[in-house]
């Protein structure tokens, strides 16, 4: 896999230590720390950089000596957010369809198929420059974690250029070759699957760590996404599965059969559903961007988190169902309307990001971790989703470097 210049898991800047002091509420996700609760909340706290790990965390009378110090002058911190969910190999533009949207028109996964065309017909470097562009956004406003996806090629030779740019720029990169049939194969859905899970999946294997497939009334089946799925962990990718997005269907309940690291968008779901994710390892991953710019119901946060289920939040980044790379919008959307608490938004942002990509060096401030650190122009993180829509990211840390600094 190519090594990433932005979101990679290389990097490290030396051994110099650096002390972030004067942070008035730290989140660490660590239960150990702080006040006890699942975001393990330290006041008055300061932490400690040394390469691209975190090696202190505390209060900050306590900090050690270290080579630098930065002063937060009394603002939040958290941990880089973790969007496990984004399609940003893309070429093209969606406004008017977003538009007609708004004047009446239901959203379908026909709209797919005007991304692809564009997706299709533009060069490596065109692709690779807009997924820059957008991570670079993301960046801006605190991601630090990345998952993105390939799904508008839907050739063997699209499909496994999205996935080389894609592996361009993060470690996350997922198969998406099942997302629509392909329009080549609009009479022969059987035909498309063989493909999907045959030579296309050849091609695809070796750049992507993730296989999903979009099972829903006018994609994908179970029966097909079953065979999506199993081919691909037969070739060592690890199932996440667009499931029950616009309808009830069978998505969920295989996703955790097959052990999916998530089921992604979980808007209509059943006791059963619910159950399932409750019972199984597989990260109910919800995309609040898609029921706004849809106008969908919302999916219900605290259905699931009252069974048991582990909820990470996500922007789900396209160019059609939810065109905003902004992880903070997708929190105070989930406060505001999926009964989600603040602090139960920000860990799902955050450690539930890092679960639904299975990762334990992310998403967390402890001795250990990557140094993924967002400063925050709030006392709280509280204020993610009290403050809507406003730039509150003054300062973000990736891998131990800065690289965003508020003006
Ligand atoms: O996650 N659901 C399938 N895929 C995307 C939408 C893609 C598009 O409309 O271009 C999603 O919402
Ligand atoms: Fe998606």
């Amino acid at each position: 896999m190519v090594q990433s210049s932005a979101y990679g898991n290389g990097g490290g800047g030396g051994h110099a230590s650096t002390a972030v002091v004067g942070i008035a509420s730290l989140v660490t996700n660590d239960p150990a720390q702080g006040d006890g609760s699942p975001l393990g909340v330290i006041r008055d706290a300061a932490l400690v950089i040394e390469g691209d790990r975190i090696v202190w965390t505390g209060e900050g009378a306590r900090v050690p000596a270290t080579d630098h110090v930065v002063d937060a002058g009394g603002r939040a911190a958290v941990p880089g957010f973790v969007d496990s969910h984004s399609h940003l190999v893309f070429a093209g533009d969606r406004t008017e369809e977003f538009a007609a949207r708004m004047s009446g028109r239901p959203y379908s996964a026909g709209g797919i198929r005007t991304t692809v065309a564009a997706t299709r017909a533009a060069s490596d470097e065109a692709l690779s420059a807009n997924v820059a562009r957008y991570l670079a956004e993301a960046l801006r406003q605190g991601t630090t974690t990345f998952e993105t996806k390939s799904g508008y090629g839907l050739t063997i030779e699209d499909e496994a250029r999205s996935l080389r740019v894609a592996a361009a720029h993060t470690d996350e990169v997922t198969y998406l070759g099942a997302h629509i049939v392909a329009p080549e194969y609009a009479g022969d859905p059987a035909g498309y699957v063989d493909l999907v899970t045959g030579p296309m999946l050849d091609a695809c294997a070796p750049h992507a760590r993730w296989v999903d497939v979009f099972c829903e009334r006018g994609a994908f089946d179970g029966d097909a996404a079953r065979a999506v799925l199993t081919a691909g962990r037969a070739r060592g990718l690890v199932p996440r599965v667009h499931a029950n997005q616009l309808g009830h269907g069978p998505g969920v309940q295989l996703a955790v059969e097959l052990d999916a690291a998530s089921a992604d968008h979980c808007t209509h779901l059943t006791d059963a559903d619910v159950d399932a994710l409750a019972s199984g390892r597989t990260v109910a991953t919800l995309l609040p961007g898609a029921e706004f710019s849809t106008r969908a119901p919302w999916p219900d946060a605290r259905r699931l988190l009252d069974a048991g289920a582990t909820v990470a939040l996500s922007t789900d980044c396209n160019p059609g169902s939810s065109f905003t790379s902004s992880v903070p919008f997708c929190v105070a959307l989930a406060v505001r309307d999926m009964g989600m608490t603040p602090d139960e938004a920000l860990w799902a942002a955050t450690a539930g990001g890092a679960a639904a990509l299975r990762r334990e060096d992310v998403g967390r401030l402890a001795p250990g971790t990557r140094a993924d650190l967002v400063l925050l122009d709030a006392p709280s993180h509280v204020h993610l989703a009290y403050r809507p829509g406003v730039p509150l990211v003054a300062g973000v840390w990736r891998a131990g470097e800065q690289v965003v600094r508020a003006a």
